[in-house]
């Protein structure tokens, strides 16, 4: 039998999965780490922690999956996209790595749009400037810590940190580089002319790999300290975005991914590179080679429904408790009692800020259409509705970018309540589509592990393979078309109250 790894570096933890070639996690393992906030708005990890998280999942998987490591095929990572890791001339870490959820960089996406001009930055790298890319934090490390910025030899991403430590090999791959800011997209290449407008050296730059490339292999000390097999090949990998896709399938143009998580994201696959000239989706290189992907990301999705029950469920945790069972079912359980729109309530999720469509750090949340009439299932049913409709704002954007939105396929914990599905499935118009695994990302990079491995010629090749659909939700006509004034009211909420959310912003800091 052949196994293949998959290592998915992400923001509160690490998690390892070995699969078999059926794509069949055989043994998996999950390893936390903090984050760092040393100021507001600041987010920061030690790549020190990704490593020792790595290896101490690496050795549980090996440990209790009890597989013979000479048959491990190849490993395959992914990672929480566009964080800084600055090596100096030893290859040590020069200081924290600055993450993709940090908002420090408001003045430098100015500076940044400014040296390169709007437009051009468009055509080279395909986005705007975003405080979340890579390409921020390195010039915020030149204006405000300008030592840090001489010792600097070295930009990895936070993945690729990982492969430098099982490997030795320095290295980075397209899906990756697409997100910071420093890269010309539609030719998957570093893009010069943006590091020399931002006065930031080439030779910092790694070369540039595909995803199913094989990169380099696992070092005999390595080895030692995880019970991996020394030589074990290890591929490009991916973002945790283009990752998370491929292990849910979605590689071909007209699948598109709805993963609500803390955070939301709507991920459409296209074989030409298109671009939402207002930059409200990101365009990136999907791992699959010739293939662009458009994303829209809601920061608060899933945050929203923690929020909620944090702060204002304590009932219906305490029923939740009662009866043995989550307080999310409880909470769906509620929202079903309600009627569709909630009786008049929206609710707008920019509890952090927005990313699709409003591009706004500063945007802020709230319940609109309040009466006396309210009650806990209408503000529930209401959150839930106000977090879909975020969703269905980047499915139309990219439907506006005429990419085809044939089928969709949910993950996350939307997938997971048989509410939040048709739930979707009425507020986008759209059949939903479950699959048979919700190993996601840590998947998704073992596939392309198994592509670099020969087991399969291709990531769509692996895909069909192994991943199903196993359940289909359809969409309800009736509740379709009362979703559509109600999103209609929903889409225009935002604009005019912008600037009272940033006065607000104002007064708090
Ligand atoms: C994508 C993004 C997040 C991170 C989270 O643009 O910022 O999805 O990749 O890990």
């Amino acid at each position: 039998m052949a196994y293949i790894i998959g290592i998915d570096v992400g923001t509160s933890g690490t998690k390892t999965a070995i699969f078999n070639e059926k794509g069949q996690a055989v043994a998996s393992s999950i390893k936390e780490y903090p984050l760092l906030t040393p100021h507001p708005g600041w987010t920061e990890q030690n790549p020190e922690d990704w490593w020792q998280a790595t290896v101490g999942s690496l050795h549980e998987c090996l440990s209790s999956g009890k597989i013979d490591k000479n048959e491990i095929k190849g490993i395959g990572l992914s990672g929480q996209m566009h964080g800084s890791v600055f090596l100096d001339k030893d290859r040590n870490v020069v200081r924290p790595a600055i993450l993709w959820n940090d908002s420090r960089t408001a003045e430098e996406c100015a500076e940044i749009t400014q040296k390169v001009g709007e437009k051009r930055l468009h055509e080279l790298t395909c986005n705007p400037a975003l405080t979340g890319f890579t390409a921020p934090k390195v010039v915020w490390l030149k204006n405000k810590e300008p030592e840090n910025f001489n010792k600097t030899a070295t930009l990895l991403l936070p993945k690729d940190y990982v492969r430098y430590r099982l490997t030795g090999e320095l290295a980075a791959e397209v899906s990756d580089g697409a997100g910071t800011l420093l890269f010309n997209v539609p030719k998957r290449t570093w893009c010069p002319e943006v590091l020399e407008a931002l006065g930031i050296p080439e030779s910092w730059m790694p070369p540039m790999y595909e995803s199913t490339d094989i990169i380099g292999s696992v070092t005999k000390k390595v080895a030692d300290e995880t019970g991996l097999a020394a030589g074990t090949p290890v591929v490009g990998g991916g973002a945790d975005n283009t990752c998370g896709a491929t292990g849910t399938g979605v590689v071909v143009e007209g699948r598109v991914l709805s993963s609500l998580g803390t955070s939301g994201v709507v991920f459409a696959p296209c074989n030409r590179v298109r671009v939402d000239p207002k930059g409200r989706v990101h365009t990136f290189c999907h791992s699959v080679p010739n293939r662009w992907y458009l994303m829209g990301v809601v920061l608060s999705a899933g945050m929203s429904l923690r929020w909620y029950r944090d702060v204002v469920a304590g009932d219906e945790r305490r029923i939740a408790e009662s009866e043995g069972i989550d307080p999310y079912d409880v909470l769906t359980r509620l929202a079903d009692q309600a009627p569709v729109g909630a009786e008049g309530l929206i609710f707008l999720p920019y509890l952090t800020g927005e990313r699709t469509p409003h591009k706004d750090p500063h945007a802020r949340g709230g319940f609109i259409g309040l009466t006396i009439r309210h009650k806990r299932e209408h503000l529930i049913r209401a959150l839930l509705e106000g977090v879909t409709f975020a969703m269905r704002d980047s499915l139309e954007i990219v439907r506006e970018q005429q990419v085809a939105i044939d089928e969709i396929r949910a993950t996350g914990g939307g997938a997971k309540s048989a509410f939040w599905r048709q739930l979707q499935a009425d507020i986008y118009g759209t059949e939903i589509c479950i699959i048979n695994s919700d190993e996601g990302p840590a998947l998704g990079a073992a596939i392309m592990a198994g592509v670099g491995a020969g087991i399969w010629n291709s990531i769509p090749e692996a895909c069909d393979a192994i991943i199903k659909v196993i359940s289909r939700t359809a969409p309800n006509e009736e509740r379709h078309k009362q979703y559509e004034d109600y999103y209609q009211v929903y889409h225009s909420l935002y604009p005019p109250i912008q600037q009272s959310c940033h006065a607000l912003t104002k007064l708090v800091s």
